[in-house]
């Protein structure tokens, strides 16, 4: 009985702040744009709101469940300025069945004030391969499945929904019936975008019973000439040391490729003719290029089989930077896969370079503490990293370790990294991310100590091997000459 009139207090705490929520504003607008890859889609919601009371400062931004699914990846700024808001993501709205995001507006509103709030999404897993099997010589075509109504907690006087494709080849879309807030045809097409509005006085709709009459869901079915890169699984282990002032990259990569399956056998005639005539199908993945850092070397790519050969690459200059990392300076890596990876099909390889430990990290003498930053991963355009590892091994010895990963992973952990003429072993941190995507290419920065004398281990250890190699190598003299007196005799 008590539990009872708990929840029904609790409901009616949500439900009046809902309520009071759809007073603060108003949206006098909120136009929608999904640009449309093969593994990612990019959306940009513009809200133009305005202020119903005075000292508006809190804004808040939906998603329905399936949105929030999809979403690996979002930021809101107000137009004009570059800063990122800081945004409060909420737990489910149980009642209401939506994800909330509380922006907190840079200066309160007064009252009939207005400002343009952009939220970018980026999607992963939103579109897919149809028909899901494809021929060598098939066009790739995909579809993209959203809703038709931007949610929210407020009244809205007009709104517009943009789907553009890369290419104009619109096979199919959606054409919604029964749409109470408008008169005029519900959707128009023109080239690669497909427009679902305007549609007008939109009244809160970030509540169950909105969505159960009104929304509706859309598809649309487009081609792309590109073909959709995954990532399934990457293992990238950065080693520093000190010792050789370098620091290594190494990446174990399982690439896919997510188009449509090969329907019937792989002609590799027929694909030699199409990479003649400089016509390669989009189903078909056979190289990408990459952006490493400038100044690095030792540049390695090979796989199951060994070493590929088929790549190029192009050196930058080393560049000694500060912490801020200039990205107009970078290496290109032509990547060629050995075999050219068809729809669904897989590719393992592994890609490593050294590059100067002076190029992305520093000692602050204030603290006593060097500071070393480790991008989270290379970025390949439009593709999705499903499941990402980062291993950052420190040198012998490190202490007082701390790190700053650009965006919190699913989980962290220390351990302990032991590898040939170690003594106590290195500490490694490893980070676990998942559904990465262009967007998350920040850095991850680690301070630590090490101590005057763990910087000597490695020498002592060095030469403590050093000694017993002599020592085996007069140990073995000593056999030889017996051996060899022996087989004299
Ligand atoms: C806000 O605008 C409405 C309609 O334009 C007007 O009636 C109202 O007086 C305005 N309020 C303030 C505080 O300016
Ligand atoms: C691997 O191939 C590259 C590119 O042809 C070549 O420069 C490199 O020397 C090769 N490495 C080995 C270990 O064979
Ligand atoms: C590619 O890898 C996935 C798992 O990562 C597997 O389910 C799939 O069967 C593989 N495809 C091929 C053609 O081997
Ligand atoms: C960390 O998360 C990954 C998946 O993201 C999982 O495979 C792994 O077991 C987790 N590790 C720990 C220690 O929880």
């Amino acid at each position: 009985m008590i539990l009872r009139c708990r929840l029904a207090f609790l409901v009616s705490i949500i439900a009046a702040n809902l309520a009071w929520a759809a007073h603060s504003f108003e949206n006098t607008a909120i136009v929608r744009t999904a640009e449309l890859g093969g593994s990612l889609v990019h959306v940009t919601t513009t809200y133009a709101i305005k202020a119903l009371e005075p000292k508006a400062s809190i804004y808040t931004v939906v998603l329905s469940p399936d949105e929030q699914e999809k979403t690996s990846w979002l930021e809101i700024r107000q137009k004009g300025r570059q800063a990122p808001l800081q945004v409060e993501a909420h737990e489910l709205d149980a009642v209401n069945n939506v994800y909330l995001y509380n922006v907190q507006l840079p200066k309160a509103l007064s009252t009939n004030e207005t400002t343009n709030l952009i939220v970018e999404t980026i999607q992963t897993h939103a579109t897919y391969p149809w028909p899901e099997q494809a021929a060598q010589n098939d066009d790739q075509t995909l579809k993209y499945e959203t809703d038709l109504y931007v949610l929210s907690p407020y009244k809205t006087a007009v709104q517009r929904s943009k789907i553009r494709a890369l290419v104009p080849r619109i096979l199919s879309y959606t054409t919604p019936e029964d749409i109470e807030f408008t008169t005029e045809i519900p959707v128009t097409k023109s080239g690669a975008t497909v427009t679902y509005g305007p549609y007008h006085n939109i009244p809160p709709s970030s509540n169950s019973e909105f969505v159960q009459k009104h929304q509706k869901h859309v598809t649309v079915h487009y081609g792309h000439d590109f073909p959709c890169a995954q990532i399934t699984k990457l293992k990238r282990a950065a080693e520093i040391s000190h010792w050789g002032a370098n620091l290594n990259i190494n990446d174990d990569i399982v690439l896919h490729n997510g188009g449509p399956a090969l329907k019937g056998h792989f002609s590799r005639l027929g694909y030699q003719s199409q990479t003649f005539y400089n016509r390669p199908a989009p189903t078909i993945l056979n190289w990408f290029t990459l952006h490493l850092p400038a100044g690095i070397r030792n540049v390695y790519y090979y796989d199951l089989i060994g070493n590929v050969s088929t790549s190029r690459l192009r050196l930058a200059p080393s560049a000694p930077k500060t912490l801020t990392a200039n990205p107009n300076q970078y290496s290109i890596m032509e990547v060629r896969p050995r075999y050219p990876v068809l729809g669904g099909w897989n590719y393992t390889f592994t890609l490593g370079w050294d590059a100067p430990l002076a190029d992305s990290g520093s000692f602050d003498s204030k603290t006593g503490k060097y500071i070393v930053g480790v991008p989270v991963m290379t970025v390949l355009p439009d593709a999705v990293v499903e499941d990402a590892e980062v291993k950052i091994i420190l040198p012998e010895g490190a202490t007082d370790i701390e790190f700053f990963p650009p965006f919190p992973a699913k989980n962290q952990t220390i351990s302990t990294h032991i590898t040939y003429l170690d003594t106590v072993g290195r500490p490694a941190l490893t980070f676990h991310y998942e559904r990465l995507t262009d967007k998350h290419s920040g850095i991850i920065y680690v301070t630590y100590k090490v101590p005057f004398l763990a910087h000597l281990r490695k020498p002592l250890a060095v030469a403590t091997a050093f000694i017993g190699l002599f020592v085996l190598a007069m140990g073995w003299r000593r056999v030889d000459t017996r051996l060899d007196t022996r087989q004299k005799l």
